[in-house]
């Protein structure tokens, strides 16, 4: 028994997560980013986390051949910088806020948290790859997240 993608859609679209730009460079030092929901914690010792990303995307031999990843968590006012790293551009880096790391990956600026992964792992996923890292640094602000339900972003009022 299997389900439809419609079937699929429809119930996975129900769950409600957080927005993510996760980042890295690649071998030619060019800088990847892409919005990413298919994030979760994985493990706190050793501190461990997953990402999803589909094998079609522009960016994904970049974090196949990357040692480290960055995860930027989004705040609730950049469902604009979620839609701009969601877009297919050679250069998504021109024009926005951030900074390099001490190994030149990209940090953006005004998240709501910063996590620096080495790649533990990966594995086949479908038409997706799970990336495993383990956080080596972790920046965090107050603030709340931008969040994403039923296909479209929404904000926390509470
Ligand atoms: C809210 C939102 C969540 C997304 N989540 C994922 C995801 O978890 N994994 C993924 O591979 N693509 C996801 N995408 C789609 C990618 O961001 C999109 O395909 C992007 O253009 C890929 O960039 P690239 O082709 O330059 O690598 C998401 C897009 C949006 C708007």
């Amino acid at each position: 028994m299997s389900i439809t993608s419609e079937e699929f859609r429809a119930s996975l679209g129900r769950f409600a997560s957080g927005v993510t730009v996760i980042t890295t460079k690649d071998s030619n030092a060019h800088l990847h980013g892409l919005t990413v929901s298919a994030f979760c914690s994985v493990s706190m010792n050793p501190p461990l986390i997953l990402i999803c990303i589909q094998k079609t995307t522009g960016s994904h031999h970049a974090f196949e051949q990357a040692k480290c990843f960055v995860v930027n968590i989004l705040e609730e006012s950049q469902q604009d910088v979620s839609n701009h790293f969601a877009s297919h551009l050679d250069d998504k880096f021109t024009g926005q806020n951030y900074h390099l790391s001490e190994h030149g990956l990209p940090i953006l600026d005004n998240c709501l948290v910063n996590l620096e992964c080495n790649l533990k792992n990966s594995y086949d996923g479908g038409d997706h790859t799970i990336f495993v890292g383990e956080i080596e640094n972790a920046k965090f602000s107050d603030g709340k997240p931008l969040t994403y339900f039923h296909g479209k972003y929404h904000k926390i009022n509470d």
